[in-house]
């Protein structure tokens, strides 16, 4: 069970040992549901559960916070009070030990906002959190938005509750400015300053290899680096209980497909070249 085909061993061998390589991982909320955070799509997942009136896709949106800021922070506090549970697993500590390898060859690219590469160890700069990281807020309406830490106010809140008045004043800067979560919403862009896809984009227009773990490529962003990852001849493997559209696509496009959980397959990739 959950083996790795000799062909894929030595493409991922080579690559490792080759110094001229460049090897990037790209991570979905697949590589956390082994720490407990539900995934998005999955039947637990977040766009299956959303507030008291709003579907979780009409929820995460800038036009939603706009009008109900309240209700929309509700709906990500208890989802940070999962996060600040959830601790890093095998799948996330070896891509630590990868980095660590790899060093300057390495880079990270993730969709997920629980920030638990970084707590496992991956360093800050090698790391582009593509959709943001709800360990930070910033000013909602300003246009050089600073990073804030998320404070410690996160205690598990009663979903049939409106917010309570002390946790709200802790979503205001000293100035009493409105904060957001640190996340992209569905109608907003992705930006360099605040996303760093532009580094993302660039590292997989220089990848030699592309890990795919844990995701169904629904964001366009993704999805675009993993075609150009394929059309200048890189190769990708992909980590996936589950077929999905990235691993059809790669199945007519001779990438590789692990089918199993990422907290199995990525330590058995890291024996490999340990
Ligand atoms: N190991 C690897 N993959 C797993 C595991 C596991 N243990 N458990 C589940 N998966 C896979 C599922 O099979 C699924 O394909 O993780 C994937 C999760 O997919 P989604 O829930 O769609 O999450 P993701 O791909 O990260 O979503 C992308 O969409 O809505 C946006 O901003 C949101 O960042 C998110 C983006």
């Amino acid at each position: 069970m959950y083996e790795i085909s000799e062909i894929v061993a030595e493409k991922w061998k080579t690559a490792v040992d080759n110094r001229n390589c460049q090897i990037i991982g790209l991570t979905g909320a697949g590589i956390s549901a082994e720490s407990g955070i539900p995934t998005f799509r999955g039947a637990d997942g977040y766009w299956k559960i959303g507030s008291m009136n709003f579907t979780p896709i009409e929820i995460a949106t800038l036009e939603r916070f706009r009008d109900y800021p309240w209700e929309v922070w509700h709906w990500y506090l208890t989802r940070i009070y999962q996060h600040r549970r959830a601790q890093p697993n095998d799948g996330h500590q070896a891509l630590v030990e990868l980095e660590k390898l790899l060093d300057e060859r390495f880079r990270l690219i993730t969709q997920n906002v629980d920030g638990l590469h970084l707590k496992a160890g991956n360093s800050a700069e090698k790391v582009y959190e593509i959709h943001g990281n709800l360990n930070y807020m910033r000013i909602f309406d300003s246009s050089r938005p600073n990073l804030l830490p998320m404070p410690n106010l996160v205690e598990e809140l009663d979903p049939n509750e409106p917010l309570p008045e002390e946790v709200k004043s802790k979503l205001r800067d000293e100035a009493g400015n409105l904060m957001r979560p640190h996340v992209l919403w569905f109608d907003e862009m992705y930006s360099e300053e605040l996303y760093r896809s532009e580094s993302a984009l660039k590292a997989a227009q220089e990848a030699d290899l592309l890990l795919t773990i844990g995701t169904t490529g629904a964001t366009s962003l993704p999805a675009l680096i993993l075609k150009t990852v394929v059309h200048h001849g890189g190769i990708v493997i992909d980590i996936n209980p589950e077929a999905t559209w990235f691993s059809d696509y790669l199945m007519i496009s001779g990438g590789y497909h692990l089918k199993g959980p990422s907290g199995v397959f990525l330590p058995k990739l890291m024996e490999l070249v340990e």
